[in-house]
């Protein structure tokens, strides 16, 4: 997505030639615009999936994901890294180890909200090692329900995730993929 390369040349900033800091745009401010095109952008490669729900992970998921279940018709369903106390219902959960953070943590559904027989389609804003896109796959898998693809703003392609997603069979569409960060330059595939 042409677009959204060039947002990232202009905003973008290349930390330890490792992380992408984009939160003029995806992390901590939203631009509402370029938000709706690229839900247009994943409603136009996911319109022959069959999904009938949108499942992403608090919170930079979140607004792709609704921008993406606007434009495609579907309810958008966030999972919660932390439980809340009025979630004391039945809820599927799945361990997602963070490489940032060095450390496990637990992503809830309620249960409620997934019911089985459903085709799901995953949003995320970033796919580095793939935790958080695994996590959510072993969710739908509890649920009963099936993966319809994966949607992912920013793949960073020189980390596991993708690789990992693809030998797993899903449907995995990335609007930008990085090969890799050089003297802080994004070098795009
Ligand atoms: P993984 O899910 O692919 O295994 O990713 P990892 O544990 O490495 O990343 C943990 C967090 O860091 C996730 O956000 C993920 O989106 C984000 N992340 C990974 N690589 C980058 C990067 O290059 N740039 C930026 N900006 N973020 C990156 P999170 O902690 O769940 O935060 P949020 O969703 O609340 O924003
Ligand atoms: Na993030
Ligand atoms: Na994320």
């Amino acid at each position: 997505m042409e677009l959204l390369k060039n947002k990232i040349r202009q905003e973008g900033t290349v930390l330890n030639n490792s992380v992408l800091k984009v939160d003029s745009f995806l992390n901590h401010q939203i631009d509402p615009v370029l938000m709706f095109q690229m839900g247009e952008e994943f409603a136009h490669r996911f319109q022959d999936a069959g999904a009938t729900k949108i499942l992403t992970i608090e919170s930079s998921g979140i607004a792709v994901a609704l921008a993406t279940g606007f434009k495609m018709g579907l309810p958008v369903v966030f999972a919660r890294k932390k439980k809340s106390v009025l979630m004391n219902e039945a809820a599927y959960t799945a361990k997602v180890f963070s490489f940032t953070k060095k450390e496990s943590s637990e992503i809830t559904v309620l249960k409620k909200f997934l019911a089985a027989g459903e085709k799901i389609l995953i949003i995320d804003d970033f796919l580095a090692s793939g935790e958080a896109a695994l996590g959510l796959t072993e969710i739908v898998r509890q649920a009963g329900s099936t993966v319809a693809g994966i949607g992912i703003v920013i793949e960073k392609s020189f980390q596991a995730g993708a690789a990992k997603l693809q030998a797993a069979n899903y449907h995995l569409e990335s609007l930008v993929r990085i090969g890799s960060f050089e003297n802080g330059q994004v070098l795009f595939l």
